[in-house]
């Protein structure tokens, strides 16, 4: 079957069966390339569930709360509404802290200096996993983080495990940094991406681990085409057992 032809027929397949789609794995691997481009193709919606720990630790830093002292957690997530929109002139979907877009100013260092820290938080995760299960119930939804296939969507039809060699992940946000920053430094990068890793695949609420489940993915010498294509196959395999 040619590729158009392929995509012709399971779009048509995928219009009465809608599924939910979890993409995982470590930092700066694709995963939110990849979701992007499925959800675009199939026509669902796409949630990158680290753009909300993202914006909680954006508010966090901002109203210094103290993350040790649980009432002052409490109180803060109390006071944080997130919400996502699509951008009309990209078609992107793009997260709002209590009414501001803050899409591009999460992507910042500072927060992602701090983000692993504040998305072990307890409390933290069960605010970001009640709303991220609330998005879900509808289906026809492509979301990427640490903890979907195995904690917000266990049940989800087809889970997504992303891999990429870890110069090549480096060397990819690197770029993306670079390109707003110029003082930034490759062994910046890197660090806070080891350090991510580590905490996120250590702390002790839902630590980040490939679902028994998931299919696993190396895109380290796949182009954006390729990896889509491989996807669109494994949803095809998916929506063949709904
Ligand atoms: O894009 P990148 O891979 O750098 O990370 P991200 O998806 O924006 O997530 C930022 C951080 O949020 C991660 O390093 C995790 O600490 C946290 N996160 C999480 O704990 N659980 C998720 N489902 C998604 C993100």
């Amino acid at each position: 079957m040619s590729g158009g032809f392929f995509i012709f027929v399971l779009l048509s397949k995928t219009l009465n069966r809608k599924i939910i789609i979890a993409i995982d794995g470590y930092s700066s691997c694709g995963k939110s390339t990849l979701a992007k481009q499925l959800a675009k193709k199939l026509n669902y919606v796409y949630i990158d569930s680290g753009a909300m720990y993202r914006a909680i630790t954006l508010f966090f830093l901002r109203n210094h709360i103290n993350w040790q002292d649980e009432d002052a957690i409490t109180e803060a997530l109390n006071n944080i509404q997130l919400e996502f929109h699509s951008n009309p002139s990209t078609g992107e979907s793009e997260i709002y802290l209590n009414g501001e877009n803050v899409e591009y100013v999460i992507r910042d260092l500072v927060v992602a200096e701090k983000v692993s820290e504040i998305a072990a938080l307890k409390k933290v995760r069960a605010f970001a996993v009640h709303q991220q299960q609330i998005m879900g119930q509808k289906k026809g939804i492509v979301m990427d983080g640490r903890d979907i296939g195995t904690t917000v969507f266990p049940d989800a039809e087809l889970k997504i495990f992303m891999t990429a060699d870890n110069a090549i992940r480096v060397e990819r946000r690197f770029k993306e940094l670079f390109a707003k920053n110029p003082n930034i430094t490759i062994e910046e990068v890197k660090n806070n991406l080891e350090l991510r890793d580590y905490i996120d695949s250590h702390r002790e609420v839902s630590p980040l681990m490939q679902a028994a489940d998931a299919v696993v993915i190396d895109n380290t010498d796949l182009t954006p085409e390729e990896q889509l294509f491989k996807a669109l196959q494994l949803v095809d395999e998916q929506i063949g057992q709904v």
